[in-house]
């Protein structure tokens, strides 16, 4: 079949489809042979799936969509779990801790113990101390995995612990999830358990970009992680990010169960599955606790949220003996660190003009201590989450800082009775321009292009991260740009000379030459990157680059009708009126042409400058493959590493900055991971080269 790349619009092609599918879902599950790899046939699922939606009348009886159960599959069905997934106590005071140290101990005790019960029941009976294991609890969507021969064929989120929603397709996307275990030997069948997170980082990017194209904001990572695992689009699945960690081995079939939770978490390293750093075993009570406070300490040095420790008896015999109750395991407890939350005041309600001059409210709170620091603003969203909240000066509210670097007001902590109404702004605080707000937005927006705090946040952002990039041009400097006169609009940049730099407080030479040079290396960033960097409403990154892949450069772009935009997967028709509306307006035109004859090149084509954008994980780096790729012959894998500006190497070293495995790998994975060398599974490498535009050339 010719590469498929939009849905099939008509019945004979939805057939087709259908039929391809059924073979592939044959020969993978019949003959273990199959001819595709699991993200190509994951693909294919989906267009199949959005052909269905469109036009539910042509959908065969047969269609792979409704299957449920285990193989390569996108489409959600409902998983039972065997054994069920059981919840955690909580213990909120060291004391509590000690209780079911206690209980657990007598628990043990009193019943003797049997013979070869290991290392737990040691020698005198002042020594029959359970020893403990400490991991910290990952704050996000737990989740169960199925391997079976060794390669992941299900994937389910944990629902009511009984029964969840499959996410196969879904795990298939997860940065950190090889498809198949790195033994030379695999179980027949492993369920694994663990914890799908989004860190700091990828939360607020993921939420910057939200912000961008105007979308909804997740509150925190946790929800962005278990929101996520119910996309069906993968590219943005795969954009976000997400990881999993691992922290229970729930079934082996065809292998020894090891003897503890120790075992269990090096059965898992060995296997290539990720398991969050920091586990620790602990000999008594004591240490149990002093791993408590340590980690509560040194909360803020970990990449993602945590909301305690998870205390767990070490040895799995001594666990089946205490077992379960109904719904939690009697050998395990969560000691919850304090809440993130603190209350303060609400003083009072500022506002700040964003970039596409929207007004975003701001709370000025009576300072408080939140996780070691003095928070005195928070972001309180937007006027509907306001009045949604019923917020009001004056009253005290709750403030929580997670993932984000930004505090939040999250809620009011009293009634609002007697407080006055919050005064929304009549004009727009910076410029005193009229404001309007438009039907169905959320805020309310300063239209005067011309106003300070519209144009400094916009060329803030033109300059800025994952945009034009130029590096040493910060807020102040812009600014102070903006002062003199040398900055309008974003275009002017590129007509900067190096005197109006060093009229500039603190520019010297030096640092004005690095800011020319970064303004030059910015003309020759992906045109997609310039279409994010004009901040058009709507338009974030991804969006940025699925526009320039069809229309091929900006130039173009401009020309096309909204109607044509719309279709493209991640664009819709808001987006596609808002672009067309921003290419139609004059001063856009004007801005556009003043960037044209600042040198930068409307007509430049996105694939020439394929993967020099920041998402290219290979540029300029020492890459081993190792194993085999089903989709890609190896020397086809290294001709397109070498395209993407990768050195490609054949031994692994401390030099060597990332390895590709596909099925088989074996001492160069293994290698890899003893150096901490970090590990792109085939899954995910061929998903990278597919975001990265590149053709695909699959083995024929
Ligand atoms: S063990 C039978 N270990 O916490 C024991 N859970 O409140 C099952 N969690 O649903 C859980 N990190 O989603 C365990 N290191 C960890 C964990 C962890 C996070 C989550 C898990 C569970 C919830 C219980």
């Amino acid at each position: 079949m010719e590469e498929l790349t939009r849905p099939p619009d008509t019945r004979a092609g939805l057939e087709a489809l259908t039929r391809a599918l059924l073979r592939h879902a044959r020969l993978y599950f019949e003959q273990a042979e199959p001819e595709i790899p699991d993200a190509e046939y994951d693909r294919l699922l989906d267009l199949l799936a959005r052909a269905e939606a469109e036009h539910p009348d042509w959908a065969l009886p047969d269609s792979p969509t409704r299957r449920v159960g285990s193989g390569p599959g996108s489409v959600r069905g409902e998983v039972r779990h065997e054994p069920r997934l059981y919840s955690l106590a909580n213990a909120y005071s060291e004391e509590e801790v000690a209780e079911f140290a206690e209980r657990v101990r007598a628990a043990l005790g009193a019943d003797p113990a049997p013979p070869g019960a290991g290392g737990l029941f040691d020698r005198g009976p002042e020594e029959r101390a359970p020893s403990w294991f400490c991991e910290l609890k990952l704050d996000g969507a737990s989740v169960s995995l199925l391997y079976e021969e060794g390669r992941l064929v299900l994937a389910a989120t944990r629902g009511d612990g009984e029964r969840g929603e499959e996410m196969t397709a879904q795990a298939r996307r997860l940065a950190n999830l090889p498809g198949r275990l790195a033994l030379p030997r695999p179980p027949r069948r492993a369920i694994v358990r663990g914890e799908v997170v989004l860190e700091h980082a990828a939360f607020r990017a993921l939420n910057e970009r939200r912000a961008a194209a105007g979308e909804r904001l997740f509150a925190n990572p946790r929800n962005a992680a278990a929101g996520s695992l119910k996309l069906l689009d993968r590219e943005e699945l795969g954009a976000r990010g997400l990881k999993i960690f691992l922290y229970e081995v729930a079934l082996l079939d065809g292998s020894p169960l090891p003897e503890s939770q120790a075992g269990l978490l090096d059965w898992l390293e060995e296997a290539g599955l990720p398991v969050f750093p920091h586990a620790r075993r602990c000999a008594d009570l004591s240490a149990v606790l002093e791993y408590c406070r340590e980690w509560e300490a040194r909360r803020p040095e970990l990449p993602l949220d945590t909301d305690g420790v998870v205390i767990k008896l070490d040895d799995l015999a001594a666990r089946a003996r205490l077992g379960w109750t109904a719904k939690v395991p009697r050998w395990a407890l969560a000691r919850k660190f304090a809440a993130t939350a603190v209350r303060t005041r609400l003083r009072a309600i500022t506002w700040q003009v964003g970039r596409t001059g929207v007004l975003t409210p701001v709370a000025e709170l009576e300072p408080v201590q939140v996780q070691g620091s003095t928070i005195a603003r928070a972001t309180l969203h937007n006027e509907d989450e306001i009045r949604r909240r019923g917020i009001r000066p004056g009253q005290l509210v709750w403030v929580e800082k997670g993932g984000d670097v930004i505090p939040k007001v999250t809620g009011p902590a009293e009634e609002a009775t007697g407080l006055p109404e919050v005064a929304w702004p009549a004009g727009c605080p910076e410029c005193g321009h009229e404001l309007v707000r438009e039907e169905g937005e959320a805020a309310r927006r300063c239209p005067n292009p011309a106003c300070p705090a519209v144009r400094q946040a916009a060329i803030e952002h033109f300059a800025g991260r994952g945009a034009l990039d130029m590096d040493g041009l910060g807020e102040r400097l812009i600014a102070e740009l903006i002062r003199t006169g040398a900055l309008r609009t974003a275009a002017d940049l590129f007509h900067l000379r190096r005197e109006q730099l060093l009229a500039c407080e603190r520019m010297a030479e030096k640092s004005a030459a690095k800011v020319l040079k970064a303004i030059d290396e910015a003309r020759r960033r992906p045109p997609s990157r310039l279409l994010f960097a004009l901040g058009v409403r709507g338009v974030g990154e991804r969006a940025a680059r699925v526009l320039l892949r069809h229309a091929g450069s900006l130039a173009k772009l401009a020309r096309l009708p909204a109607s044509e935009l719309e279709s493209l997967d991640g664009v819709g028709p808001r987006t596609a009126a808002s672009l067309r509306a921003w290419f139609d307006l004059a001063d856009n035109q004007e801005l556009l042409q003043r960037l044209a004859e600042g040198g930068v090149d409307l007509e430049r084509r996105e694939e020439e400058s394929a993967g020099q954008g920041r998402d290219n994980p290979f540029v300029g780096k020492t890459v081993v493959l190792t194993g085999s790729l089903a989709g890609l012959d190896r020397v086809a894998a290294r001709e397109r590493l070498e395209a993407l500006g990768a050195r490609v190497s054949s031994s692994v070293s401390p030099r060597t900055a990332l390895v590709v495995a596909g099925a088989e790998a074996g001492s160069k994975l293994k290698k890899a991971m003893e150096l901490g060398i970090p590990v792109m599974h085939e899954e995910e490498f061929m998903s990278v080269l597919r975001t990265l535009g590149e053709t695909r050339a699959e083995k024929p």
